[in-house]
């Protein structure tokens, strides 16, 4: 059998078969694009659920009192949800739509978190009717809703609260989230993370168990995570002569994954190295009783599991400046390369035995030129009808995907073992009017 170039980027199944097609789960992605068509979203159980069982084991094993709450921005749907929580994740939502969902794949709640920088008084009262595990208050003017929304219910919410430690985990500024200059989270460098303690601590519905940070994504380095939680206890304790517990502690997500050839990011046990040993030290050092750990992966639970697929269809040389190898897809189902400048490799799915013998730009099919998904792709010759496979495609781009010059969004397809199973089925044009009221 051929070996599969750029094999560190794909989904542990994917090999090359004999007539030089690329297989993920036993499938051959070819008989996938004939039954499904194009673009399509393939996700590799083997590759989810490892990488969810990786994380799982590299903190529990380092420090039992941990959950790992899958950070469901990255992606999520009612049978994603359901695997996933047969793998004893929890999950963090964002949303009354997150929320939704996970309640519907049948989530205990108590393992659900609600994050997010503007909650509607809607969603929060949703979350408390619904009795979703911890709200993560991130605004004063969340804790004066979410008190009222509570007292109301005659229940006491569980909360965390989100701070800000001030580090640069040195990542894309539209994805750093724990600077002071961030929307996200009450700064303690100002002393508003202090003042909302106390006012979250004199609010009577509320049962406030610990702190929260996330500092960004995808963060390639261990120090920032270790210089913020030293930063965090050293807070919890100076709040501890206030009447802070704390129970729970949280440094949120951001695990970086391979998305280039060349990307080395830390493993799942270098992070809980990293992370549990800090959090053990700085217990040790301020005498606090260590808390129970709350991690928050999102995408490298999702990331390494998907390959996106889509159909060739123009070919355009500008001579001396590039060729331009237009696909079916494009910023509609993957805006980040046109959001964060995001890089990907791609294959050619039906010659993927073959070297590459040329430099192109792929481009998507959207009226934007900056609908670009790769530049300077190294590939064979291709034309009208092959297959691009792009890898590490399982985070933020179904997520984010939209609508936009009303494509439908594409299919997500779960293989495992030589079959096929559709979790979502493509959007149809019925689906695009679905909504409309005439
Ligand atoms: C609070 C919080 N937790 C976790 C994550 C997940 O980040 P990642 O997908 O990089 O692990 C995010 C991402 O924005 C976040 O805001």
């Amino acid at each position: 059998m051929p070996t599969l170039p750029k094999a560190k980027v794909f989904p542990i199944t994917a090999e090359v078969n004999a007539a030089g097609h690329l297989l993920i789960g036993g499938c051959d992605v070819m008989d996938i694009v004939r039954e499904h068509g194009t673009p399509t979203y393939v996700y590799d159980e083997a590759t989810l659920r490892g990488a969810a069982r990786a994380y799982v084991t590299a903190f529990q094993s380092r420090y039992p009192n941990t959950l790992v709450a899958y950070a469901s921005k990255a992606f999520i749907n009612l049978g994603l949800a359901k695997l996933l929580a047969e793998e004893g994740v929890g999950f963090d939502v964002v949303s009354g739509g997150e929320m939704a969902v996970v309640q519907a794949a049948g989530v205990p709640n108590d393992r659900v978190h609600f994050h997010g920088n503007n909650k509607t008084p809607q969603e929060l009262r949703e979350a408390v009717e619904w009795g979703i595990g911890r709200v993560v208050i991130d605004s004063f003017h969340e804790i004066e809703i979410l008190e009222e929304v509570a007292a109301a219910a005659c229940v006491t919410q569980s909360v965390l609260i989100r701070v800000s430690p001030g580090v640069d985990p040195h990542t894309h500024a539209h994805t750093t989230t724990g600077i002071l200059d961030s929307k996200f989270g009450f700064p303690i460098q100002t002393g508003q993370a202090q003042e909302a303690i106390r006012q979250i601590m004199a609010a009577p519905h509320l049962g406030l168990r610990g702190l929260h940070f996330h500092l960004g994504s995808p963060i390639f380095e261990l120090e920032p995570y270790v210089q913020a939680i030293g930063i965090a206890l050293q807070f919890a304790k100076e709040m501890g002569e206030e009447g802070l517990v704390l129970r729970e502690f949280s440094p949120g997500g951001g695990f970086a994954i391979a998305y280039l050839e060349e990307d080395e990011p830390p493993t799942p046990d270098d992070y809980a190295e990293a992370i549990v040993g800090a959090l053990r030290r700085g217990c040790q050092e301020l005498n606090l009783p260590e808390p129970s750990l709350i991690i928050e992966p999102g995408r490298a639970i999702t990331g390494p599991a998907a390959v996106a697929l889509y159909t060739v269809g123009t070919i355009k040389d500008v001579p001396g400046i590039r060729t331009f190898v237009a696909v079916d897809g494009g910023m509609g189902d993957n805006i980040r390369p046109a959001l964060y400048d995001s890089k990907y490799e791609a294959l050619v799915a039906n010659h993927a035995d073959q070297p590459p013998t040329q430099t192109v730009t792929i481009a998507g099919k959207y009226c934007e030129s900056g609908d670009i998904l790769v530049k300077d792709a190294r590939i064979p010759a291709v034309q009208a009808g092959d297959v691009i496979a792009i890898p590490a495609s399982g985070a933020y781009s179904p997520s984010m995907a939209s609508t936009y010059n009303l494509n439908g969004r594409p299919p997500i397809l779960l293989v495992s073992n030589g079959k096929v199973r559709l979790v979502r089925r493509r959007e149809t044009y019925a689906d695009l009017m679905s909504a409309d009221v005439v």
